[in-house]
């Protein structure tokens, strides 16, 4: 068993993960909670795949953290709601690889990194960085990378609204093998019908509901009554590996 002053120290140096994942999401407040919903959704994932706690945890960190390098990416390309050109593109694949630079010094690291570096890998080798198929994507890569896409999918932007989810499930579904693991998609899809991911779907990282405002897009609404819901969520998001 681990001395106290070791988990304390683990803890603490977890939140330092976090607040870097945060540095994402500040430049793209637009995205509302994405990371902390690609977090549940690979955790509830893990789990329901039968994975034991320590890699559902390692699953939900890597949700978190898996898009860190966009803070390495410019404004222009990371805001840009049109079809990029292929240099931006190229630009925007540079992601994983900037993100495993940021994160290597950390004690961590090696808890996050294989989410960061693969989490836009495909099944079928036509993702990247590195263009790797099946199996050789790390396990985590591949759980985050199906919570990802579909929270993209379901997500609603200020450009655009959110899939209903099942039409994102039969996504996922023709894209089996192809770019989702056949396994952990099966899983996703039995979680996502089982109405298990309803409280997460369409919430911002406390929790609360996102409502459409029909002229800017999403905007969560705070009520009185979630006064402190912002500390309550990070006392039940606490970790131990
Ligand atoms: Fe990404």
């Amino acid at each position: 068993m681990k001395p106290a002053h070791d988990k304390v120290h683990t803890q603490e140096l977890l939140h330092t993960l976090y607040s870097m994942a945060f540095l994402v999401e500040v430049r793209d407040p637009y995205t509302g909670g994405h990371l902390w919903r690609v977090s549940q959704f690979s955790t509830r994932l893990a789990l329901a795949c039968g994975l034991s706690k320590r890699q559902a945890v390692i699953a939900g960190l890597g949700g978190f953290l898996h898009d860190l390098g966009k803070v390495g990416v410019p404004d222009s390309i990371l805001n840009n709601t049109g079809k990029l050109s292929d240099a931006e593109y190229a630009v925007m694949k540079t992601h994983p690889a900037l993100g495993a630079q940021v994160l290597q010094g950390h004690p961590l690291a090696p808890l996050a990194m294989d989410a960061v570096l693969g989490h836009h890998e495909r099944i079928d080798g036509r993702g990247y960085p590195a263009g790797l198929t099946g199996g050789k994507i790390a396990e985590t890569a591949r759980i985050v990378g199906i919570a990802d896409a579909f929270d993209a999918m379901t997500s609603t932007r200020p450009y655009r609204k959110g899939m209903p989810v099942a039409v994102a499930i039969e996504q996922i579904t023709v894209n089996l093998d192809a770019q989702f693991d056949l396994n952990f998609g099966h899983c996703f899809i039995e979680l996502a019908r089982s109405g298990e991911l309803d409280g997460i779907i369409g919430h911002s990282d406390i929790g609360i509901p996102l409502h459409e405002c029909p002229i800017c897009g999403p905007v969560v609404v705070v009520q009185r009554k979630h006064k402190g819901a912002a500390a309550e969520f990070r006392k039940n998001s606490t970790l131990s590996l």
